[in-house]
């Protein structure tokens, strides 16, 4: 394919092998080791944020801190979530033995919208979990301000949200705990891994504890935990993208911003409403058409010009038996038919973009 969906970003080489050689002269290979220690202070410092803990990936990260904020034995047992996100948002919550109740989102910017929460749904809720989707910030302060009223704990799955900014600050300062996916196709990656920013450093300690099987400091199990570290040659990978980072940032921004221009005028394409105190981080590019029908004859079309796309969030996570189907989400069922991503990615060009955006007014006119 001329253009995939998402490709790796790469670092130097010799900047990886530089950090590999350091690890086997150590030999220590995982567990806390230096290359965590440093890529876990790089972060905290990129963000602002004072607890911050790697793990192994983004769905671990989830399940930890449902497990740090007592989420999983709390006597209320659902969590308001939202069904525009990808499977493990879901998921994680239901192998934790929690029920996702979905809330139905806003139709323009694709998150949550927390104003739809029944008083029913949120007297049976312990919290709500937000998805900054596709990076754009959720209306925080709305979500905030009926966490207090009803007393429940705020998780951010902020997998998208990397270098994603509100009022000038990282988005990952809000919540109880927000949650990154360090995953290969992510704006920033370790190969695998996951972080979690925790509110509270009391959190923060007992999720460092419960990523280690629960291990207190004399290496006894003092609670039931699980083993969510991250290795020394993730962290490694880790901290030969982060000297890549100022260039992916501008350049991620720059492609969002030419597929915009290009877009933002065609009939029948309309682009996420972004938050107005945000700035878009580029890390995806989603195009809503009109109807599912025309979605896969335009889809069939670009396939064949050599773009890859694809269907970034289909089926809505509230159709999924697995999941249960707990909420009426008419918005969200309906986003999730007409939403198509087109390819993005550090190494893609501007003149790329244009010829995916040339493409992509073709089909839909030839679809119209
Ligand atoms: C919204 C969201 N949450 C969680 C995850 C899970 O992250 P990981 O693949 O690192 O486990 C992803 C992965 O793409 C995601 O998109």
């Amino acid at each position: 394919m001329k253009y995939p969906i998402v490709k790796p970003f790469l670092p130097v080489l010799n900047d990886y092998t530089a950090h590999i050689e350091t690890i086997f002269a150590r030999c220590w290979l995982t567990n806390n080791g230096p290359c965590l220690q440093q890529l876990e202070q790089q972060l905290a410092e990129y963000f602002n944020v004072e607890h911050l803990l790697l793990v192994a990936n983004g769905t671990l990260a989830l399940q930890v801190a449902f497990a740090a904020l007592n989420i999983d034995t709390h006597k209320k047992n659902n969590v308001l979530t939202t069904p525009f996100s990808f499977a493990a948002t879901a998921s994680s919550l239901c192998f934790a033995g929690i029920t996702p109740e979905f809330i139905d989102i806003d139709p323009n910017t694709y998150n949550i919208d927390i104003t739809k929460a029944s008083t029913m749904q949120l007297n049976q809720a312990s919290a709500i979990v937000g998805v900054h989707v596709f990076g754009n910030p959720c209306d925080v302060n709305a979500i905030e301000q009926v966490a207090k009223q009803h007393n429940l704990k705020v998780i951010y799955d902020a997998a998208h949200a990397f270098a994603s900014n509100l009022n000038g600050e990282s988005v990952l300062r809000y919540g109880d705990a927000a949650t990154l996916s360090l995953h290969a196709t992510k704006l920033f990656h370790s190969v695998e891994g996951g972080a979690i920013i925790f509110k509270h450093k009391a959190d923060y300690l007992k999720a460092k504890q419960l990523i280690n099987f629960g291990f207190d400091a004399q290496q006894h199990p003092e609670f039931v935990g699980i083993n969510a570290k991250m290795s020394e040659m993730h962290a490694a990978m880790g901290l030969s993208v982060f000297k890549g980072l100022p260039h992916i940032t501008a350049q991620r921004r720059a492609l969002a911003a030419r597929y915009a221009e290009r877009l933002a005028a065609i009939a029948g394409v309309q682009l996420q409403q972004w938050h107005d105190s945000g700035e878009n981080n580029g890390a995806y590019m989603p195009v809503l058409l009109n109807s599912e029908a025309v979605l896969v004859q335009v889809q069939k079309a670009l396939t064949e010009c050599g773009v890859q796309t694809r269907r970034y969030f289909y089926p809505s996570l509230s159709l999924v038996p697995a999941y249960g189907m707990q909420g009426s989400t008419p918005i969200a069922n309906n986003i999730s038919e007409r939403i198509l991503c087109l390819p993005m990615y550090t190494d893609l060009t501007l003149g790329g973009v244009d010829e995916i955006c040339e493409c992509l007014i073709t089909a839909l006119k030839q679809a119209s």
